[in-house]
């Protein structure tokens, strides 16, 4: 179980979550995402809509629902454990609940039918966050290539070697996911480079561009990766979906989009009324993103600076500023 976190709003958690999700489940593995989110981002994004459900995460937290009842499987096939907005309350109502850190983990238990469960975390370290770090085996960091990115993770390592300490030992770092990158500012640069320096190779190779695609897929109700396979963003998530299966030892999951027609089908018609949605329009990808995240995957940025574990000196930034 994978806990997507940073507690610093908008870096890029739940994009990560659905697209990766998407694409372990695309890739013949079955897997869940917990939306742990009261503004439930995941589960719109997946196509759920709040208002058709009848019992949410907040049940199983609250131990009203089993795992079963609360489950919806989406078109690409995975299941999502939607949030509803009532689980802004499980954060208050669970200070005063017994083993309160330990809801997640009791609820999700041992006999979890999935191979991999992702867990999008609220953009905070309360208790809905305790809980993922404490049910998790590993913990997925999304990091925005922006100013004070490094402050947020600090902090949020903090909380996991806390949560490793007293409630959850063997939590472990699966890595750091770089995004919203755009190599045309001198900054998206220095903080890629300035992450790498500090984390090493526990740094995924893939970097997730800026990409239009990326945001405007939730107005569809599905992820880019089956909004459109061949999005730069689709693309980055596929190379990142790889290498986190390479890390978990999962069976491989191909980086390239060889199976066409599998997307295609996970994919739900543009314009269909999904969970309320389905306004989006699709806009062509801004000008100079090519200069920005070349179509060539094997020229992704970061990969020629693979990493090796050993502190780099910066490398002079190139670019412009924009
Ligand atoms: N690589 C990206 N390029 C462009 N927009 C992105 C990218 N990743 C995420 N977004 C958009 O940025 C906003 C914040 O992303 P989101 O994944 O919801 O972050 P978080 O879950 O950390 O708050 C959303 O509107 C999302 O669609
Ligand atoms: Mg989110």
């Amino acid at each position: 179980m994978i806990c997507v976190a940073n507690q610093k709003g908008g870096v890029g958690k739940t994009t990560t979550c659905v697209n990766v999700a998407t694409v372990l489940s695309l890739a013949g593995h079955r897997v869940a995402v917990v939306d742990l989110d009261p503004q439930g981002n995941a589960s719109t994004g997946l196509g759920i809509d709040h208002r058709s459900l009848d019992c949410s995460v907040y049940d199983l937290l609250a131990g009203e629902a089993s795992l079963a009842e609360v489950a919806v499987t989406t078109p690409a096939g995975l299941d999502c454990l939607p949030a509803t907005p009532d689980l802004s309350g499980a954060e208050v109502e669970l200070v005063d609940t017994p083993a309160r850190e330990f809801k997640l983990a009791e609820a999700l238990g041992e006999a979890s039918p999935y191979d991999v469960v992702l867990v999008d975390c609220p953009p905070s370290l309360g208790l809905l966050t305790i809980n993922a770090l404490v049910a998790a085996t590993d913990l997925l960091i999304p990091v925005q290539c922006e100013y004070y990115a490094l402050e947020a993770v600090a902090r949020l390592l903090d909380n996991a070697d806390r949560a490793r300490r007293s409630l959850n030992p063997t939590l472990r770092v699966a890595g750091f996911v770089l995004t919203m990158f755009d190599r045309r500012t001198r900054l998206a640069v220095q903080v890629a480079d300035e992450v790498r320096r500090h984390f090493g190779d526990l740094v995924f190779d893939a970097v997730v561009p800026r990409s239009v695609r990326l945001s405007e897929a939730p107005s569809f109700g599905q992820p880019a990766v089956t909004l459109d396979p061949t999005a730069r963003g689709s693309v980055a998530y596929r190379a990142v979906a790889a290498e986190l299966a390479a890390r978990f030892g999962l069976s491989e999951v191909p980086a390239q989009e060889r199976d066409r027609e599998q997307y295609r089908r996970a994919s739900i018609a543009v314009g269909t009324q999904v969970a309320g949605r389905g306004y989006g329009v699709i806009a062509p990808e801004p000008e100079g993103i090519d200069d920005a995240w070349p179509r060539d995957a094997g020229s992704a940025p970061g990969r020629d600076r693979a990493m090796t574990g050993q502190p780099r000196t910066a490398s002079p930034a190139t670019g412009t500023t924009t």
